[in-house]
């Protein structure tokens, strides 16, 4: 067949990121802008300082994208784009881009959800990943762990009941001093710590594998409060790789439990979260144990990006999935009503 190009543009949180992609699974050019720096002050995204960044980056970041790619535009066959779930002021500039550019081609708009973004960029690195399988999705939003039937065609099968895993990293980190975002200190600060130091609550819940992360976000924050009241010095490497430990233990339990239930022999770890090195051991671990297959993406693919989008895009486009010029930002949408 062909070679199908897409771009792909992702806008919804604090990353302003284009890229280029063939067949959904070749990466030719993937540029992010992120305003991560400004945010850090906050202790979280400000959404009008992202949604102003991206208004600055987007027409720069798609153009390095293109020129990257080494491809004139009139061989963009579809211009994907994240459209939900999100900041809506993000969503908003990536959205008016595309379209823009869309109608300026003559291409068609493809639609993609955040979340099956995230799971798309495990395609480009592992060219034998095939549905159906399962997949840990883990961002600063999102817990989910979802059935991937076929390509574009999902079933979430367990779910956070409160927090996000990302969101918990970062709650955690800040009440530790450590800064924002908290995923990535507390990965590196963990690798000093003891993970059996302190005993969090990992909870589970009968016949289901979803999540619940806000108790062990609470139980940290005690921890820490106790020490502090009592003028003791506190030992934060082993709080992070006790945090860390309980947090991936029950991430991969569920995981693992839902795939063979649901008869999948194949595992991938999606989001932000992806990236954090504990999880990715237990998972490579507990899949070699099982002989089953695991795949994730690399740190870069992990966190927002635009290269994500396209290869979603590619699926989409070729299952039909075209939206028109109504296409509107959603801050909320299931990964089940694409
Ligand atoms: O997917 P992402 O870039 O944005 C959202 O869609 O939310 O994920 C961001 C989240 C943040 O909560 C961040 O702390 C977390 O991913 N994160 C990590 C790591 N790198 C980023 N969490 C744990 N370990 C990491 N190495
Ligand atoms: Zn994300």
């Amino acid at each position: 067949m062909a070679e199908v190009i897409t771009l792909g543009i992702e806008s919804s949180c604090d990353e302003t990121s284009a890229a280029v992609a063939v067949n959904g699974r070749k990466i030719l050019s993937n540029v992010i802008a992120s305003s991560l720096d400004l945010h850090r002050q906050y202790g979280g995204v400000v959404p009008e300082i992202a949604s102003r960044k991206h208004l600055e980056f987007i027409i720069p970041v798609i153009d390095s994208a293109i020129k990257e790619a080494g491809i004139e535009p009139s061989r963009i066959d579809a211009i994907g784009v994240t459209y939900g779930p999100g900041l809506v002021g993000g969503l908003l500039v990536g959205l008016m881009a595309a379209k823009g550019l869309a109608f300026s081609l003559g291409k068609p708009l493809v639609g993609v959800h955040h979340l099956e973004g995230h799971i798309a960029a495990n395609f480009p690195e592992n060219p034998g990943l095939e549905p159906p399988f399962t997949a840990l999705v883990a961002s600063g939003g999102h817990s989910h762990i979802v059935l991937v039937e076929d390509y574009g065609k999902y079933k979430i099968v367990g779910r956070t009941r409160d927090d996000a895993a990302g969101e918990a990293y970062d709650k955690c980190a800040r009440e530790l001093g450590l800064g924002y975002p908290g995923g990535p200190v507390i990965d590196r600060t963990a690798k000093n710590g003891d993970p059996h130091a302190f005993d969090f609550p990992r909870t589970r819940f009968k016949d289901s594998y979803d999540f619940s992360f806000s108790g062990i976000k609470t139980a940290v924050l005690n921890c820490v409060n106790r020490m502090r009241m009592k003028g003791e010095e506190i030992p934060v490497a082993d709080v992070c790789a006790s945090f860390q430990h309980a947090v991936c233990s029950v991430l991969c339990d569920n995981t693992f439990k839902a795939a063979r239930a649901n008869g999948t022999d194949t595992v991938v770890l999606a989001g932000g979260v992806a990236a954090n090195s504990c999880l990715r051991a237990m998972f490579e671990k507990t899949a070699a144990s099982r002989k089953m297959k695991f795949y994730r993406p690399s740190p870069v693919l992990c966190t927002d990006n635009g290269a994500m989008i396209a290869c979603a895009a590619y699926y989409a486009f070729l299952n039909g999935r075209v939206s028109g010029d109504n296409l509107n930002a959603a801050a909320s949408l299931s990964l089940e009503d694409i």
